[in-house]
């Protein structure tokens, strides 16, 4: 029997007439146990997850980024302005630039293709420049107003409409904006070729 002494006054063991010896510490042992346990389980799980975590964003980064570069409604801002462009509605060629992922590579500032802007009163319409018939580069040409193909012949008119029955269908119309008053915004896309149809590629 431990007797509390005043060598020993802070004795663990206490006795009590009913139960005999107690040691107070032995009721934390099942709390120390989960204690214990649950750390070890979250060091686990945190072990576990961070690198699988980290793969999964390093595997859909790309996949992020290109949603992020196409912008929040995939239009693009035109290098010319509806100031620039001039009044009488003659076509203006301008080159489309934008910012392209490969795989995990970003490279800036992309030509992506060619498309003719024209001002039609307070408005714009954009045609691609890529010809329909079989993708050659459509010219504009100032003395008959109206664009040609070199490549087969093809021509159209300013509206983009068909002047001859070689193309399969008329010059392709691009959704365009005027944003802030001047900026134009166009959905650049390229269509299948050869095909009557509008079909996005
Ligand atoms: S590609 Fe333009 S006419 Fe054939």
């Amino acid at each position: 029997m431990n007797e509390p002494t005043s060598e020993n006054p802070t004795s663990a063991k206490v006795e009590t007439e009913t139960q005999g010896t107690v040691d107070p510490l032995a009721n934390d042992e099942p709390r120390r146990f989960f204690m214990k346990a649950v750390i070890a389980i979250g060091a686990g799980a945190v072990a576990v997850l961070t690198p699988l975590i980290a793969g999964v964003l390093f595997f859909l980064d790309p996949l992020l980024r290109r949603g992020k570069d196409g912008g929040d409604d995939e239009f693009i801002k035109l290098e010319t302005t509806v100031d620039a462009l001039p009044a009488d509605g003659t076509p203006q060629r301008v080159t489309v630039f934008a910012d392209r992922v490969d795989a995990w590579n970003k490279f800036l500032h992309q030509q992506i293709g060619s498309v003719y802007v024209r001002k039609i009163g307070d408005q714009v319409i954009v045609f691609n420049a890529t010809c329909p018939h079989l993708g050659c580069g459509v010219d504009y040409r100032p003395t008959t107003q109206d664009f040609f193909c070199p490549c087969h012949t093809s021509a159209f008119d300013l509206d983009g409409q068909k002047k001859n029955d070689i193309p399969p269908r008329a010059m392709d119309v691009l959704e365009a904006e005027i944003r802030n008053k001047t900026e134009i915004w166009v959905h650049y896309q390229d269509f299948r070729a050869a095909t009557e149809e509008k079909i996005p590629v």
